[in-house]
């Protein structure tokens, strides 16, 4: 009973080593994260189980509080469904809130692997990385279309990923902000490879392959995903 009990364990850990690494290393090709902000929530685990079967590597959680964008999504609890609905999927949180301090945990515990805070928040964003590394996630930063890139210099040490938001944070199926890819090259040119560049917002098969060439390694798509009727072919052509 003790050694099976110690191998499952093992097994356990392993896959949760396997999901935490997905941000920790430059990807052999473009990771695809897909944003249930998109899916149909009647029939979400459904809509998970599909699209990672149809070939995406992440599923992307929108966290929105009302007061840092102006609108509300999902909480911990959702997190928590796309776990039990998918044990293995690599799960990328995206916290658009402005005290990601108070939810940190909460979402550990719900099965988050990563968290992506923003830099226009007033917390400490250095704290808020390290607590991400306590509790056995990775960490991100992410930059509002308006907020310059040069703002994230000094905590480029301190997390695994930047993430350029291409839309005014907030809703899915917004256009693409075309502009914010020389973030991209900024912080390629900055970090080199020591931390995943991520996009999020209006992308899709019509721009994803200038997003990689400016250096993005880890795209997000909503409604260009889940809207497709042939996903396979959509997280394909997202890879760039
Ligand atoms: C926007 C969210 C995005 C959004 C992307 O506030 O952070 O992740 O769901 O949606 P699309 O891909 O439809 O622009
Ligand atoms: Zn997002």
């Amino acid at each position: 009973v003790t050694a099976n009990a110690a191998s499952s364990s093992e097994r356990a850990d392993t896959a949760t080593r396997s999901r935490g690494a997905l941000f920790h290393a430059p990807p052999p090709r473009p990771i695809v994260a897909a944003s249930i902000l998109s899916a149909d929530f009647a029939r979400l685990g459904d809509e998970v189980r599909s699209v990672l079967a149809d070939g995406a590597d992440a599923i992307h959680v929108d966290v929105m509080d009302g007061h840092f964008v102006p609108n509300l999504s999902m909480g911990p609890a959702v997190c928590a469904a796309v776990r039990r609905a998918a044990p293995q999927a690599f799960i990328d949180v995206h916290l658009m809130v402005e005290a990601p301090s108070r939810f940190l945990a909460p979402f550990r515990e719900s099965g988050a692997d990563h968290c992506t805070f923003h830099r226009e928040i007033a917390e400490d964003h250095r704290a808020l990385a390290r607590r991400c590394h306590e509790l056995g996630m990775t960490a991100g930063i992410a930059v509002n279309p308006e907020t310059p890139v040069e703002s994230v210099r000094e905590l480029l040490d301190a997390v695994d990923l930047v993430l350029v938001m291409s839309v005014h944070p907030g809703y899915s199926g917004q256009a693409f902000i075309p502009e914010v890819l020389e973030k991209a090259r900024w912080v390629r040119r900055e970090a080199a490879g020591r931390v995943r560049i991520e996009i999020d917002g209006g992308v899709s098969p019509a721009n994803a392959s200038q997003c990689v060439g400016a250096g993005v390694d880890v795209v997000v798509s909503a409604s260009a995903l889940f809207g497709a009727r042939d996903r396979t072919a959509v997280v394909a052509a997202l890879r760039g």
